[in-house]
């Protein structure tokens, strides 16, 4: 009989990092310079990178770059990897760095020391039957990019990209199965240095230049489906937006409007173009509101429309909750997505709301609206980790609030329905913190010795969270 306790069978239990805040040898093996190396450590640094004439040069007299070293992921991979091996992970949510395999994005060749050190990452996860999960581009932008062309503003882009996914899925295309486009893609209206990879100078550049970039980036996403589906017929690819349910904070209908007008724009405008394939009436709608005229070929709306994805990849890390009225005082300062405060939940050290039931609220959403399978690639909590005098990390707190977020998701699959594939959370091993620079803010079951300072042996030791979800894996999620 059915028990209301299981997960599917081959449910991709696991992890999820990104090659710029783990990886580290980021001048090794011929790489070149992408957004992340440019990114300073410390809570401003998305800012400084936003800010304008930033030029996007390295200053080691202002600043320290935490992502250069990372946690040495380039040299101690397969240390790592065993560490994953051991918890049980059937899959490894990773991205390539684009700037391995083409330094400065603009070349005809890949680089041949970049492709080779994928596959002896790719090799060793197979060697435990750990299914890597490709993010194709994650906030690593090549710098010259960025610089020569304006980021994705440039149509040209758009042909480094697919020269990039044709040398990638050629090459590893017995080993790699499980792929997704561009990372928490939707985040590009809220950091566009980051996804977009160009700084927004003026308040014109939010309308047209923004929205152009968008294009080319679903233009592009769509080349990289059409092109794993004819290189790895049985592989599947995603994309992957960043995801929160946006909650009303009253029944007062004028804030409803409000709370479903902020989810269709942000939530829900790219993955509409992404995986029903096409631009929705809304967003047409939004466009003449905002006199944005695009340039759109009609070839690239019928490419979007045949090339959509095979299923949603989303990061879930909070619930957001609007009023349309709002004062300063209601604000959730540390909510990354904004918002407004809500009374009922608690918030982790950086202010990010813990929220396990908005993560069924976000599957059943997801799913009612666009019934293809779902993957939470993304979930954790950041938090200071201490080392005890013994050498063990007591995380209860990480224990908790991922049991409590895999309970959720239990319940979104058996009671309500939901086609989920797997859920990877982030940061499996401590890494740099994307938005802050941070080692503090850690994530892992694995303990990286590193500070924020820079300093730190980078031995790793297993947490107490690390047992834990061993034996959720164990069990297949039955023992939370
Ligand atoms: C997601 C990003 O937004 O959140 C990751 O895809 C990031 O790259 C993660 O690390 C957690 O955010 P932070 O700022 O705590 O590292």
């Amino acid at each position: 009989a059915q028990t209301n306790k299981r997960f599917p069978e081959g449910f991709l239990w696991g992890g999820a990092t990104a090659a710029n805040q783990m990886e580290g040898g980021f001048h090794e093996g011929n790489k070149g310079l992408n957004i992340a190396d440019v990114l300073p450590g410390g809570k401003e640094r998305l800012k400084v990178l936003s800010e304008p004439g930033f030029n996007f040069e390295i200053d080691h007299s202002k600043y320290t770059y935490p992502n250069h070293e990372g946690i040495d992921f380039y040299h101690r991979y397969k240390e790592d990897i065993a560490l994953f091996a051991e918890m049980g992970f059937k899959a490894f949510r990773m991205s390539i760095a684009w700037t391995r395999i083409f330094p400065n994005g603009d070349e005809l060749e890949p680089n041949e020391d970049g492709l080779a050190f994928y596959d002896r990452v790719f090799d060793e996860l197979r060697k435990y039957n750990i299914e890597p999960v490709v993010t194709i581009s994650h906030y690593e932008m090549p710098i010259n990019l960025v610089k020569e062309y304006g980021g994705w503003r440039s149509r040209e882009v758009v042909t480094f990209f697919e020269r990039y996914v044709n040398a990638i899925f050629n090459r590893f295309k017995d080993k790699v199965k499980y792929w997704m486009t561009f990372n928490e893609i939707n985040s590009g209206l809220m950091m566009p240095i980051m996804g977009l990879g160009f700084a927004i100078q003026n308040e014109e550049d939010r309308y047209r230049p923004t929205f152009q970039a968008f294009h080319h980036q679903f233009v592009a996403s769509s080349i990289a489906v059409k092109a794993c589906h004819e290189i790895i017929p049985d592989a599947k690819i995603g994309c992957m937006i960043i995801y929160a349910p946006v909650y009303a904070f009253d029944s007062n209908p004028e804030n409803q409007l409000y709370a479903l007008q902020e989810e269709r724009l942000f939530n829900y405008f790219c993955a509409d173009v992404q995986v029903r394939g096409e631009y929705s009436p809304f967003i047409k709608r939004y466009f003449e509101q905002h006199n944005i005229e695009l340039e759109i070929k009609a070839s690239d709306l019928e490419l979007i429309k045949e090339h959509t994805v095979d299923y949603i990849a989303f990061s879930y890390y909070m619930s957001r909750t609007e009023k349309k009225v709002k004062t300063d005082e209601d604000k959730a300062h540390g909510n990354i997505l904004s918002g407004i405060k809500n009374p009922f939940l608690k918030a982790s050290d950086w202010g990010w709301e813990i929220d396990p039931t908005g993560l069924r609220v976000a599957l059943n959403k997801l799913y009612d609206r666009y019934e293809v399978p779902l993957f939470v690639v993304e979930n954790g909590l950041g938090a200071y980790d201490k080392l005890e005098e013994d050498g063990s990390i007591q995380d209860d707190y990480r224990i908790d609030y991922l049991r409590e977020h895999i309970a959720a998701m239990r319940d979104a699959i058996n009671e309500d329905g939901v086609d989920m594939m797997g859920y990877t959370s982030w940061g499996c091993i401590d890494l740099v913190s994307a938005s802050t620079g941070e080692m503090s803010k850690r994530y892992g079951y694995i303990y990286v010795d590193k500070h924020d300072d820079g300093s730190g042996t980078l031995e790793r030791k297993k947490k107490k969270s690390f047992f834990w979800y061993k034996d959720v894996i164990a069990t297949n999620g039955e023992k939370l």
